[in-house]
């Protein structure tokens, strides 16, 4: 029976060397490289098997699918309608969600407003960050009534495993991953073994006991979940907690969800009173809208099932240097250059001289490509200084010949726009065809190419 023996491990992306490295080869991080002991015994691994199956509806022989039962999910409101959106309808039984952001975004406070609405659930909110007495205060804070509400501030994970047996919760809040720590692993706390440790442990008694568990992630400095990538692989969602320090608005996004759509995001703003809903985000993205400026443009767009109208803004200036400058903030960058060389090609606009940056309001991430007419427009309007006005929104996809694409759900982004007043559309071509709704009170101005909106009387003339 070997005893143990010494590896080397990137607390980075989990690379494994037999000694130590000053950098880590795989992901490039200087001084990542950490020492873990890995028990080599045939008695500990098969304990680890054991330990590691992660559902209780494990079956060693192969059944015919017509045979399988189809499962019912429970699903319990978390009392924040846009919370249980982006969970698919609520938190379902027994599933495991890991929630990350950055430090201050709102995770705790979120947590600590489901812990007093999520109805007669008993809740044990384990705490690894914060006191007793700064729990209470927050949910004073908060005016929060929480009876059914069981506060841990532990990160052995042997005595968490303890109380709940003891309290038999519905659901565990664990704040966060990263501080909790198992005897059985000599690597400190917040090491990738010891997060894969918990959360096995966690997702474990899960499946098995059938309660929620609702996981605390950090960070990196890349702003993915710190810790394991097999973490993400490991959960039945993966929620991001977005925003910007700048301001007050907060989104709630899924990047992974086995119970739902992974489309749908929450829009909160966080108030003295905690996070408060916003179930018409278009609006509170257009409530500053300057007047009369050129480079901003209308756009609607589809996060899930829900239509959202925000602002582009584009802002080019001349530089003197030969390589100028480009900046995006809610845009993807590539996205941005590709449109940018369409620009320069097919219209002769000369952003090759100009320094150009580009945003979206509220912290918002466009990652449609129904945005290409809006942020083709906006880089328009400023290279020309030229304004779009108020009334006039625009969707379409932009291919590189400058032509206009069909995009889906024309009818629904039409509603939105209507709803809050835009009364002249841009859309593609091929989109209008398809329309089925009546329409009144609206000009619809159906774009080929970029070439037709740009000599369309009353855009950018
Ligand atoms: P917190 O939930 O502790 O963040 P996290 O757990 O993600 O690190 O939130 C911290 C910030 O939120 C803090 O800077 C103060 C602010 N806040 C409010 O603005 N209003 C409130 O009602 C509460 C409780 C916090
Ligand atoms: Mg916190």
């Amino acid at each position: 029976m070997k005893a143990s023996k010494t590896l080397y491990v990137c607390t980075e992306c989990d690379y494994q060397s037999p000694k130590w490295l000053g950098r880590c080869p795989e992901c490039k991080s200087w001084n990542t490289l950490e020492e873990q002991t890995v028990q080599n015994t045939s008695a500990s691994s098969s304990a680890s098997k054991k330990n590691y199956q992660i559902t209780s509806d494990y079956e060693s022989v192969a059944t015919l699918y017509d045979e399988l039962d189809l499962p019912e999910y429970m699903r319990n409101n978390t009392g924040l309608g846009e919370l249980d959106r982006v969970l698919g309808g609520g938190l379902v039984s027994g599933s495991v969600i890991l929630l990350s952001g950055e430090p201050g975004i709102g995770k705790s406070t979120l947590l600590t407003q489901i812990s007093a609405s999520l109805g007669d659930n008993k809740i044990l909110y384990i705490s690894g960050e914060e006191s007793r007495s700064q729990l209470k205060l927050r949910a004073e804070r908060l005016k929060l009534k929480c009876p059914n509400l069981y506060v841990l501030t532990e990160t052995s994970m042997e005595n968490i495993l303890n109380e709940i047996n003891k309290i038999k919760p519905d659901v565990i809040i664990v704040d966060s991953i990263q501080t909790v720590y198992s005897d059985n692993i000599s690597s400190a706390p917040g090491s990738i073994a010891q997060v894969k440790e918990a959360a096995m442990r966690f997702i474990n008694i899960a499946k098995n006991e059938n309660i929620s568990i609702i996981l605390v992630g950090h960070v990196n400095k890349e702003g993915g979940i710190a810790g394991p990538k097999v973490l993400e692989h490991m959960v039945d969602a993966v929620l991001y907690f977005e925003g910007e320090r700048q301001n007050t608005y907060r989104i709630i996004r899924a990047v992974k969800n086995r119970f739902g759509s992974t489309n749908e995001i929450g829009v909160f703003e966080m108030t003295e009173v905690g996070l408060v809903e916003i179930p018409n985000p278009s609006e509170m993205l257009l409530a500053d809208r300057p007047k009369n400026i050129s480079g901003n443009c209308a756009v609607c767009i589809m996060e899930g099932t829900r239509p959202i109208i925000a602002e582009v803004q584009a802002l080019a200036t001349t530089t003197v240097f030969p390589s100028p400058k480009r900046t995006s903030n809610g845009i993807d960058y590539n996205r941005m250059c590709l449109l940018l060389a369409v620009l320069e090609k097919r219209f002769g606009l000369r952003f090759s001289t100009n320094d150009v940056y580009m945003n979206v309001i509220g912290g918002l991430k466009i990652e449609e490509p129904a945005a290409d007419l809006a942020i083709t427009l906006a880089l328009i309007s400023s290279i020309k200084d030229q304004p779009i006005p108020d009334n006039v929104i625009a969707f379409g996809e932009v291919g590189l010949a400058g032509e206009c694409r069909a995009i889906s759900n024309i009818e629904q982004r039409i509603k939105e726009a209507t709803r809050l007043g835009f009364n002249k559309i841009i859309l593609p071509y091929r989109s209008i065809e398809k329309l089925k709704i009546d329409i009144k009170d609206i000009e619809l101005i159906a774009a080929r190419s970029v070439f037709d909106i740009i000599k369309t009387p009353g855009i950018l003339t």
